[in-house]
Parts: structure tokens; C-alpha cells; sequence
């Protein structure tokens, strides 16, 4: 009896259930969703500690969101962690910053890859310290093989940037003869994005009341439905992942169309 507990510790599928409402129909649920997690530092602000504090409990949120998603079968979920502009921070708060990144992974990465979880990164890794850059390789190479929820972390991720690494690769390209401007098409530019191989998110959620972009998925959102909320991000739960879906059922795409 024991050995069966044990094998199913962790096991977010059987353990802890995740009570779908019935407002949500499970034919539907977006194969990828991306969220800009925001309000830390209010959060923190609220209840008189500092910034720090506030990234702490952020992190804490993460757990209750990537089960709930995984649960209801979502297949990516891109998570906007540090940007581009998250340089301008004082050095502390980015120190601490990438403190909670290597904690993070060090602590969950068991039980994530257990729940078949596989973790990704978008953005330039490379340039973040070093020692973040190896906790992010363990991570990535030992899920590698998993095939349940992508859970695809923005780290020095910034859209523009991102576009301008696609300009200058094309720009190498023509320049080496390998291909001719007329070549040049959306599926080329998708190939060359950080996110290849990973679809469009169909839902892009933003906490904290903040109603903009802030520089990220600037070509991957062009046809996104965008859900905002005024929560502060270490307050999201998994019920409010679920009532962005059902809202986001409640839409009506129409690509251009009528
Ligand atoms: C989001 O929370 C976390 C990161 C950007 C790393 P903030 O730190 O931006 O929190 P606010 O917006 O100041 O409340
Ligand atoms: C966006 O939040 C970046 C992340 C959540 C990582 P910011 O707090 O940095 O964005 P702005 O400054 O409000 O636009
Ligand atoms: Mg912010």
C-alpha cells in the first residue's frame, strides 16, 4: 500500500484533481496559453514588504497555475519571467530575480518532469549569469523527452528583439546566396522566431490591472484573444486560468473573416 502512496506522490493527475467548472468545455481548451505575470512588487507593496517578498510569492503562484493547466490538457504555457527591460531594475531586485529562478528549478524540476512536464526558455539566455544558464540546461535537457504540458519560460525575452534576431539571420541568408528575397514569407519568419515549432497562443492573459504588451509575443499575438485581470500575479490560482478559458470560449474569432 505504502509503495503505491509513494508512487503517486507528486502526481498532480491523481492527488490533487483539478475541479473543472461546467462552463468549460474541455473540446476546447486552448492549446497555448501565455501570461504576463505582473504585480509583484504591489502585491509586496500592499501588505508592507518589500519587492523582494512579492517575487517570492509569485514564484509560490506558479505551482497551483502549471498544475491546473496541466490537468485540463494545455500543451504549452509561455510565461513571461524576465524582459528585455527588466535590466533597467535596481542590480538587487534583478540578483533576487534570478535567486528564485535557480531556486525554482532546482526545487520543482523533480516533480514537474515526473508529471511528465518539459521545460523550455525563450529569449537571450546567454547573456543572463551564468550559473542561471546551467540550472536552465539541467532543466531543459532532463525533461527533454517529455510530452505533456511545455512549459516555456520568457527569460531576457523581449518581442523586438527577437524580431530583429529573425532580420538579421534572413539578412546572413541572402547575403550568403542561400535564399532570395521573394522567399522570404511568414512560415520562414516563424521558423527563425524563438518560438518555432510552438503554434500561436491562442489566450494571453495579463495580471495586475496593466493593459499593454510590455514587449512581449509582438509577432505571436498578432491574432490572440487577450484576457486581463486586475489580481496581482502571487494571488492568481488555477480558477482564474479557468475563467480566462471560459471567457476566451465565449469569444468569437474571426481572423478577418465575417
Ligand atoms: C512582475 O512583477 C515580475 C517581473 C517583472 C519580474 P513586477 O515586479 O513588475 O510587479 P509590479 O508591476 O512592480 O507590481
Ligand atoms: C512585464 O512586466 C515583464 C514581466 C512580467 C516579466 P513589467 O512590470 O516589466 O512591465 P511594465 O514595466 O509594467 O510595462
Ligand atoms: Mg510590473
Amino acid at each position: 500500500m505504502i509503495g503505491v502512496k509513494i508512487m503517486f506522490k507528486g502526481l498532480w493527475n491523481n492527488s490533487k484533481k483539478t475541479r473543472v467548472p461546467s462552463n468549460i468545455n474541455m473540446n476546447s481548451i486552448p492549446k497555448h496559453i501565455a501570461i504576463i505575470m505582473d504585480g509583484n512588487g504591489r502585491w509586496a507593496a500592499e501588505r508592507m514588504l518589500p519587492r523582494n517578498m512579492g517575487h517570492r510569492a509569485g514564484v509560490e503562484a506558479l505551482r497551483d497555475v502549471i498544475r491546473t493547466a496541466s490537468n485540463i490538457g494545455v500543451k504549452y504555457l509561455t510565461l513571461y519571467a524576465f524582459s528585455t527591460e527588466n535590466w533597467k531594475r535596481p542590480d538587487s531586485e534583478i540578483s533576487m530575480l534570478m535567486k528564485l529562478l535557480i531556486e525554482y528549478l532546482r526545487k520543482e524540476v523533480e516533480e514537474l518532469h515526473y508529471n511528465s512536464v518539459k521545460i523550455q526558455t525563450i529569449g537571450d539566455i546567454e547573456q543572463l549569469p551564468n550559473e542561471v544558464v546551467k540550472e536552465i540546461d539541467r532543466a531543459t535537457t532532463k525533461t527533454r523527452l517529455n510530452n505533456g504540458l511545455h512549459v516555456n519560460i520568457a527569460l531576457n525575452y523581449g518581442g523586438r528583439s527577437e524580431i530583429l534576431n529573425v532580420i538579421k539571420q534572413i539578412g546572413r541568408e541572402i547575403r550568403d546566396g542561400k535564399i532570395q528575397v521573394n522567399e522570404i514569407n511568414e512560415e520562414l519568419v516563424e521558423t527563425l522566431l524563438y518560438t518555432a515549432n510552438i503554434p500561436d497562443p491562442e489566450l494571453l492573459i495579463r495580471t495586475s490591472g496593466e493593459i499593454r504588451l510590455s514587449n512581449f509575443l509582438l509577432w505571436q499575438c498578432a491574432y490572440s484573444e487577450f484576457w486581463f485581470t486586475d489580481i496581482y500575479w502571487p494571488d492568481f490560482k488555477g480558477e482564474h486560468l479557468l475563467e480566462a478559458i471560459s471567457d476566451y470560449q465565449n469569444r468569437q474569432r474571426r481572423f478577418g473573416g465575417i
